[in-house]
């Protein structure tokens, strides 16, 4: 039984003191034994995330990090770094780090490597474009993205990955893909790791949705066969978060 994921991707939202106040007014409301809940903070975030939640039942995540041990990569955050702070997650080829900071593919397999070789669990994200999806080559290119990240990841590695399926189309949109939108893909992506790894694998990998993720959609695309939980923008910076957390309640 895959256990759920709520997952709440800041983005670049939240100064340490509001980091510090949205923390406190979400730590009450995201107790859920059921489920493993995370909060991907902005970097400089980190530091207060870890220390206002030790002991409790939330993890600590990046949202991006270099593929290089160290180095002249200047304004880059290795994983060492990331995980001497406390970090457990890190997550890997968000669409918007595709689209406006130049990761590709072959970027994204280098920091899942990366990210295993420090000991942090890759939330690796894939996805299409509106233009994808109305000219039907959605499922051959999350085909691809998933087989170009887990180029050389080993199957003990690969059940440890975290997925989030996210189209491009329903992030941040309000525009939330239909449960059976949703599931036809991360059931394809749970087969796809299945032809790469075999069955066990396959059945192990939590596979999340995100986009436009909220409250009122969590429950009916959590319960969904191959849908493992969310990855969560915009209502992971409010109360709402909570009602995500605790869709099973
Ligand atoms: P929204 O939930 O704001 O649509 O963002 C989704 C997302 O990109 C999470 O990584």
């Amino acid at each position: 039984m895959r256990k759920i994921i709520a997952a709440g991707n800041w983005k670049m939202n939240k100064t340490p003191q509001e980091a510090e106040a949205l923390i406190t007014e979400l730590l009450p409301l995201v107790n859920n034994d059921d489920v493993d809940v995370i909060f991907c903070v902005p970097f400089i975030d980190i530091p207060v995330a870890i220390e206002m939640l030790k002991g409790s039942n939330v993890s600590v995540g990046a949202q991006n990090m270099h593929f290089e041990d160290k180095g002249a990569f200047t304004g880059e955050i290795s994983a060492k770094m990331l995980y001497e702070c406390g970090v457990e997650y890190v997550i890997i080829g968000h669409s918007e780090r595709r689209q406006y900071f130049a990761e590709t593919d072959e970027t994204v397999n280098r920091k899942i490597l990366q990210a295993f070789a420090n000991e942090l669990i890759p939330i690796v994200c894939c996805g299409e474009t509106l233009e994808q999806r109305e000219e039907g080559i959605t499922l051959d290119w999350i085909k691809g993205q998933i087989t170009n990240a887990f180029v050389n990841v080993s199957a003990e590695q690969a059940k440890e990955t975290i997925i989030a399926y996210e189209p491009i189309w329903a992030i941040g949109t309000g525009k939330v893909a239909t449960k059976e939108q949703a599931e036809e893909v991360c059931k394809f992506i749970r087969e796809t790791i299945a032809g790469l790894y075999g069955q066990e694998v396959a059945e192990e990998i939590r596979i999340l949705y995100g986009g436009s993720v909220s409250g009122d959609s969590a429950p009916e695309l959590f319960a969904m066969e191959d849908i493992d939980g969310g990855l969560v923008g915009g209502a992971a910076l409010k109360a709402d978060f909570g009602r995500i957390v605790n869709y099973n309640k």
